[in-house]
């Protein structure tokens, strides 16, 4: 294990949403799960395919209560640590930090969802736009918040597109590091990266090679329920069990946070000189291979 360079923390980071520094609190065990993704990437779903191996395909896994956001600032670390250090089963957590903002175990095991930026963004300004007065009063509110608030998006979502391009995640967090930090990661042992495209192409062929990834073995008779509680139809009708306070921040309740699940609406949209302007800022940002990898899947 001494072999490798592990990942070190040089920085924390602080918005509206996230408190790096709750991670120098936490105790690590060593068969702790991490699912980290930049956001709108497809944490729920692995975090309900981790809860339904966990949990031997059992319905209805409370996977938002077990599975928290450890860095969103929201109940406060004084809340949230004695909560996680209270589990007995296997713990699964999220983050949405990058790489150099995490404290890293290099016993810990890292899934790290990737998915094209602008699925991402089409995915964030429903999230936003629907969200109600409760979800900007607890995020910007809260006692702590380090910048400014997050403010209701314009309505239209080319606009909100261009400017989070313009201005690397706003009104969001950083992107580009996001993905290049686990991408500068992606050889060490325990990490593992899995595209959205992957999992939508072929769900039974990565939630395999999850369980392989984490070491748990799934009983044949329970391979049907596990695949039914993944499905997107399955997730949607029960969204009340993976979404934060089962979807109290949005009016339209926990079914907007499952929304759609499918990719490309932006080709409706965007103008082929966005598409442009997105593209060569992609490549400039993560390189050639990451680039390709983070629209496609493919390595
Ligand atoms: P859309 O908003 O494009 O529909 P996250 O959990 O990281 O916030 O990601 C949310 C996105 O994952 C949403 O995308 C949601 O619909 C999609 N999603 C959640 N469960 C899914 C499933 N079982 N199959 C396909 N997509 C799913």
């Amino acid at each position: 294990m001494s072999d490798h360079n592990w990942p070190q923390k040089s920085r924390e980071m602080h918005n509206h949403h996230v408190d790096s520094t709750i991670w120098n609190d936490f105790q690590f065990r060593d068969d702790d799960i991490v699912v980290a993704t930049y956001g709108k990437s497809g944490t729920t779903w692995m975090q309900q395919i981790i809860g339904q191996l966990l949990f031997d395909g059992t319905a209805d896994v409370e996977i938002a209560e077990m599975s928290p956001w450890l860095d969103l600032r929201v109940p406060p670390k004084e809340v949230k640590l004695p909560a996680v250090e209270a589990q007995e089963h296997r713990r699964f957590l999220k983050t949405h930090l990058p790489v150099d903002a995490l404290v890293f175990s290099p016993k810990a095991k890292y899934l790290y969802i990737g998915r094209d930026g602008r699925d991402v963004v089409w995915s964030f300004y429903n999230h936003h736009l629907n969200a109600n007065a409760m979800w900007y009063e607890v995020l910007n509110d809260t006692p702590g918040r380090v910048g400014p608030p997050i403010e209701p998006p314009r309505e239209d979502i080319r606009e909100y597109f261009l400017e989070w391009l313009e201005r690397d995640g706003f009104p969001l967090w950083p992107f580009w590091e996001n993905i290049r930090s686990w991408w500068e990661v992606r050889d060490l042992p325990n990490v593992e990266m899995i595209h959205f495209s992957e999992m939508k192409a072929d769900m039974p062929g990565q939630i395999q090679r999850i369980a392989d990834f984490l070491e748990i073995p799934i009983r044949p008779e329970s391979w049907d329920k596990i695949l039914l509680h993944c499905s997107f139809d399955y997730m949607k009708e029960h969204a009340t069990k993976s979404t934060p306070l089962g979807g109290a921040f949005w009016d339209g309740g926990a079914q907007v946070f499952v929304n759609k699940g499918v990719n490309g609406r932006w080709t409706e949209i965007l103008t082929p000189d966005d598409v442009a302007a997105y593209e060569s800022r992609a490549l400039s940002e993560l390189g050639e291979d990451c680039a390709k990898w983070l629209e496609t899947g493919a390595r």
